[in-house]
């Protein structure tokens, strides 16, 4: 056997462009600020109150004032876009679901509420019938436990429109029927709505990563009678690639302005996928779960939390999504500030 000194010296040594901090600053392909984050807030009702999340250390469910402090604390980082999830009264929740579309609802009074106090804040709303559900699904349940399409898609567009209304900046479809796109978009269009941008949830995967979300919103599905316990019929299964080709061909069709891929780590072959296959830009949800394990294995002293939450996002980015929903992004954007100060 020939030894590595009797080999034919290389030509080429890629480490001549890892010497020192320097090049490898110079030519790094992926840089992710903080303005690309888009931080996910969980709202309840009351004044000044706050509820710790267990399995999401660091976030809360919290009344509307404290989430107006979060958004100027999060402004003050260089993040300035924010998702809403509205954890709703059980006393509210049924199997229509109408507390979705009631103009006083928890969502609607806090989008007013933000933009009053932030004008600039910039405010991406859920569109789906889960908060509203006292079935926990995404959309309206049939008495034989199918879960109904149309008729959901019809509540998915008053929701829309609502939101458009309140001020939302964007609407982001996650319930993952068919045809809620095209009929959001037609919906906020003959309301005037023109400017209001749609982030469709494209290639939502039926994923064990939503467990801590499930928890934040007491949202998981209610297994009972005919009722599913799960959300395999209408989010995708795990083991599929082409099927995401097929949904993002349709919402770009329907005028998505935005195609997300859910979660982030798991999927970055669909967020690439996605990429090279549109032209529009492309969201990761980069999911409770994902942030959870982060944090859970730093305190238990296992992983470096900075690092690990770094490369996380900064693979997700360089897979090829333009913005990323992260529960990290105050902590993201003060590490970014640390390292750039
Ligand atoms: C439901 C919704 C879910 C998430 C965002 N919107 C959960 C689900 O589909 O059951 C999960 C987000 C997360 O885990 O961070 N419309």
């Amino acid at each position: 056997m020939q030894t590595a000194s009797e080999l034919p010296r290389p030509l080429r040594r890629p480490r001549r462009l890892r010497r020192n901090q320097t090049i490898r600053s110079m030519l790094r392909e992926t840089r992710l600020t903080p303005d690309r984050l888009v931080l996910p807030l969980f709202i309840i009702d009351g004044d000044n109150r706050s509820e710790a999340i267990t399995s999401m250390p660091g976030h809360a469910r919290e009344s509307i004032d404290n989430v107006i402090k979060r958004c100027r604390e999060a402004r003050s980082l260089g993040v300035n876009a924010f998702a809403l999830f509205p954890a709703i009264d059980p006393a509210l929740k049924s199997p229509e679901a109408q507390e979705a579309v009631n103009p006083e609802n928890l969502l609607c009074r806090a989008v007013r509420a933000i933009k009053e106090c932030i004008a600039d804040a910039y405010l991406v709303t859920d569109i789906a019938l889960d908060p509203y559900s006292s079935m926990g699904h995404d959309g309206l349940v049939s008495p034989s436990g199918e879960i109904l399409n149309d008729e959901t898609v019809d509540i998915l567009a008053q929701m829309g429109v609502l939101h458009a209304k309140c001020g939302a900046d964007m609407v982001a479809p996650s319930d993952m029927m068919d045809g809620r796109i095209g009929a959001i978009r037609a919906a906020l269009d003959s309301a005037g709505s023109t400017d209001t941008a749609i982030l469709s949830y494209t290639a939502k995967y039926a994923s064990a990563f939503y467990g801590p979300f499930r928890e934040a919103l007491d949202s998981a599905p209610v297994h009972a009678d005919n009722i599913p316990g799960d959300k395999k019929t209408y989010q995708m299964d795990p083991a599929n690639a082409r099927e995401a080709t097929i949904e993002a061909i349709l919402d770009v069709a329907e005028g998505a302005d935005i195609l997300m891929v859910k979660p982030a780590l798991p999927y970055l072959d669909i967020i690439g996928r996605l990429r090279r296959e549109t032209d529009l830009p492309v969201a990761a949800y980069h999911v409770s779960g994902e942030y959870a394990m982060v944090k859970a294995a730093a305190k238990m002293g296992w992983l470096d939390e900075r690092a690990c939450m770094t490369e996380s996002l900064t693979g997700i980015a360089r897979a090829g999504a333009d913005t990323i929903f992260t529960y990290a992004a105050m902590e993201y954007a003060r590490w970014y500030g640390d390292s750039h100060s």
